[in-house]
């Protein structure tokens, strides 16, 4: 990363949060948002922000809930407390009569397709090409016609570098190139967030760039992006803010030259120390 955020009394104005001054979708406001398991509460009570085309970066012990936050941002777990909203939208629930009514499963899968998500294993269709992996969501979901989702789906391959392995099969891609693909089949619904979950975790390490470098160029397109990883070195590059979750709660967040250089709560220090190597440097 450059140095040259360094402050000085002559530097530029701080950039603004949002990496795209043109986002105007996928305002994210999370608010208190609880979720509980059997008798143990995962989600203590959640809060975060991302302005429209905003990139925050989730990090993280395991088991301290950043799988089960991004799963209840496009309701994949209903919350027990608080909300979510998606431009004023409440995720999953409408309100009536002061209260929160679950919205029926056509309007949850409506509702849905403005939320891409990328898993860390994939998840492609096995028995689809790269392609109609690309395809089946805008045709199905979306009622687009074929063509059309066919036109999209081969700019969209192109955009993660892989136009000419538009026929093969998932077992045909290295896991690198199937998350690629797992990447352009989440933007061809033109979603307002997209959501990673440890996206390069399942990759043996040489694979793992190829994947980071696509986030990295979509992290400037103004689309908004809520990344769970463990990969700090590109967490500081991509995102506008950094939070750090431990036991069901956001403890610390901030812009990634504070968060990483300073950070203010102990537990943020202790998990920083163990996981960034000492050759790190901001
Ligand atoms: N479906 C589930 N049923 C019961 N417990 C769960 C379920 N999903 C997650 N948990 C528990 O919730 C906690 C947080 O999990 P998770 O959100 O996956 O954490 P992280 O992604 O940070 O590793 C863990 O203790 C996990 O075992
Ligand atoms: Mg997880």
């Amino acid at each position: 990363m450059s140095t040259a955020v360094t402050e000085s009394p002559t530097a530029a104005p701080a950039a603004p949060a949002a990496s795209s001054p043109a986002a105007t979708r996928g305002h994210v406001e999370i608010t208190d948002v609880r979720k509980t398991f059997g008798a143990t509460e995962v989600l203590k009570g959640v809060s975060l922000t991302v302005p429209p085309g905003g990139v925050a970066v989730i990090v993280g012990p395991s088991g301290s809930g950043k799988s089960t936050l991004l799963r209840t941002i496009n309701h994949l777990e209903k919350v027990d407390g608080g909300y979510i909203t998606i431009d004023g939208e409440l995720v999953g629930y409408r309100l009536r009569h002061n209260k929160l009514h679950e919205l029926r499963e056509k309007d949850i899968l409506k509702q849905r397709t403005d939320i891409g998500m990328v898993f860390q294993n994939f998840n492609l269709f096995p028995h689809l090409t790269a392609l109609e992996n690309v395809i089946e969501a805008p045709i199905v979901a979306q009622g687009r016609p074929k063509e059309e989702a066919r036109k999209r789906a081969l700019e969209l391959l192109d955009r993660v570098g892989l136009k000419d392995r538009a026929s093969a099969y998932p077992r045909q891609l290295s896991g690198g190139q199937q998350q690629r693909v797992a990447i352009a089949r989440a933007l061809a619904l033109n979603p307002k967030i997209l959501l990673f979950d440890e996206p390069t975790s399942a990759l043996d390490p040489e694979l793992v760039n190829e994947v980071l470098d696509v986030i990295r160029e979509l992290a400037t397109s103004g689309t908004t992006l809520i990344i769970v990883t463990h990969e700090m070195g590109f967490a500081r590059d991509v995102a506008d803010t950094v939070v750090f979750m431990d036991e069901g709660q956001i403890i610390e967040q901030g812009g990634p030259q504070n968060i990483f250089t300073n950070p203010r709560e102990p537990r943020t220090r202790s998990f920083f120390s163990k996981v960034i190597e000492p050759a790190f440097n901001i």
